[in-house]
């Protein structure tokens, strides 16, 4: 397992260009399965969820190739509308296959996702809807079962609480459903209208993406198509904060900044400099320790739950206290901990963790226990006084793209370092 050695207190300056968003490309590598012809996806980024998903796609029949930096996938046939236990166990997003699979096959076996460390994340809404699309759904063993040999047909879902996959996922299978459907409550995040332009240019007929209500008229097929991912916004967000915690001057780039304006006006109102200079750069700049703002998580256009431990490591290092609330998982605060050894001053009140700013964070051992908990302690360490290692970084590696790398070119003292096994070790 690979380790990440950081030693902290160099302003990080220069530029950090944001690659294609992960929680864009999963969905859209789905999409895929909807056609018997080849999609070509730009900007996808090389990161271990997009290669998990990869897999996911072979499994099921398609092949998978990547050509100058373009992702190509050709579902001619599906001969196995599967995902095993074995995949889904390392990806909860993987259940974003029902939909397509059902839709396109008639059938589909999805193994049942279980908690993961930041909750308990069930799958029951994606499965109240396709049912509402007229699959017959068993859930027994382990695996979601749907049936629909005769194709889905239109219906009327309402989400009793907003998912941004179990939108994706209806989505999906509603453009091959005979019919409408019309999907209310549905997530408003910007991935979605990403998966709805690219549903669209492989022939679908949707309105509504990017709103709480989506339409959408079912097409008997749907055609190959080609289609750029959009900016990965909580990479973004992830680098704007890594300039502010860093007290540098950084120029985050190719990314839209619309998309993290929820984020750049609590920094701007804790005391950083952000701007805008071009209409895909975002500068960002900040001094010294910001003040303590107060911060809640929500669905987009709200701060996201994404970028919670991020936040939270800056405010570890502000003047006064914050609260800052957790209203979309239950779980999401296991970087407190690693941060706390870190010397930050955090208390954890049910959903709430009430953080006391300090002025110095001591660099610590720390182990990654999600990617955006990786992501607050590589934070954290970059301020820190001393040397961090943060285990388990296999966590950051789901969802950042060479991140060691992008940080180590604007002037961060990080290194990657390859655990060898000892002879006789445990493993
Ligand atoms: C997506 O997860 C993202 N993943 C997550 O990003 C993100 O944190 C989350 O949306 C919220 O923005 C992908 O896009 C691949 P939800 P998703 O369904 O769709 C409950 C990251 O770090 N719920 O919107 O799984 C659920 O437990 C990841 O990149 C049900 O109860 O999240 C949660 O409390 C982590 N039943 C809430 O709804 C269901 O059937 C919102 O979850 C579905 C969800």
């Amino acid at each position: 397992m690979d380790k990440f050695k950081i030693v902290g207190g160099t302003p990080l300056s220069g530029e950090m260009p944001v690659s294609g968003s992960k929680n864009s490309s999963l969905p859209a590598l789905a999409a895929c399965l909807l056609t018997d012809e080849p999609v070509t996806l730009h900007r996808v980024p090389r990161v271990k969820d997009i290669a998990t998903m990869e897999s996911l796609l072979e499994y099921a029949g398609a092949k998978v190739a990547h050509h100058n930096g373009k992702t190509c996938v050709h579902a001619r046939t599906l001969d196995r509308p599967e995902a095993p236990y074995d995949v889904v166990k390392t990806m909860r997003a993987s259940s974003l296959v029902l939909g397509p699979l059902v839709a396109r096959a008639g059938r589909a076996r999805v193994s049942m996702p279980g908690g993961c460390a930041i909750g308990a994340r069930p799958i029951n809404m994606h499965v109240a809807a396709l049912e509402k699309l007229g699959a017959t759904i068993e859930q027994a063993y382990g695996y979601v079962e749907a049936q629909a040999p005769d194709g889905l047909r239109g219906g009327n879902i309402h989400f009793d609480r907003i998912t941004v996959t179990g939108t994706e996922d209806v989505l999906m299978a509603a453009v091959l459903a005979k019919g409408e459907t019309v999907i209310g409550n549905a997530a408003r995040e910007p991935e979605v209208e990403d998966l709805a332009n690219l549903l669209i240019a492989m022939g679908a007929n949707i309105e509504g993406a990017g709103t709480s209500t989506i339409k959408v008229q079912g097409v008997e097929k749907l055609h190959g198509a080609e289609h750029t991912i959009i900016p990965d916004r909580i990479e973004a967000g992830t680098f704007l904060l890594a300039g502010a915690i860093s007290h540098g001057d950084l120029i985050v780039s190719d990314c839209n900044p619309e998309h993290v304006a929820a984020l750049v006006v609590k920094m701007q109102q804790a005391g950083a400099e952000v701007d805008q200079p071009q209409a895909d750069v975002l500068r960002v700049r900040c001094a010294g320790r910001p003040k303590a703002l107060d911060m809640k998580t929500e669905e987009y256009p709200g701060f996201a739950t994404d970028l919670q431990a991020q936040y939270l490591a800056w405010m570890a290092t502000a003047h006064g206290i914050s609260f800052i609330t957790e209203t979309i998982f239950e779980n999401r605060f296991m970087h407190v901990q690693e941060l706390v050894r870190m010397g930050a001053n955090i208390r954890i009140e049910g959903r709430q963790a009430i953080v006391a700013g300090e002025d110095l964070l001591m660099g610590a051992q720390v182990i990654a226990s999600d990617l955006r908990a990786s992501a607050s302690l590589v934070l954290a360490a970059l301020v820190a006084r001393g040397q961090t290692i943060i285990d388990r970084v296999y966590h950051i590696d789901r969802g950042y793209e060479r991140i060691e790398e992008k940080l180590a070119a604007v002037g961060a003292n990080i290194q990657r370092v390859q655990q060898t096994m000892r002879a006789g070790a445990d493993v």
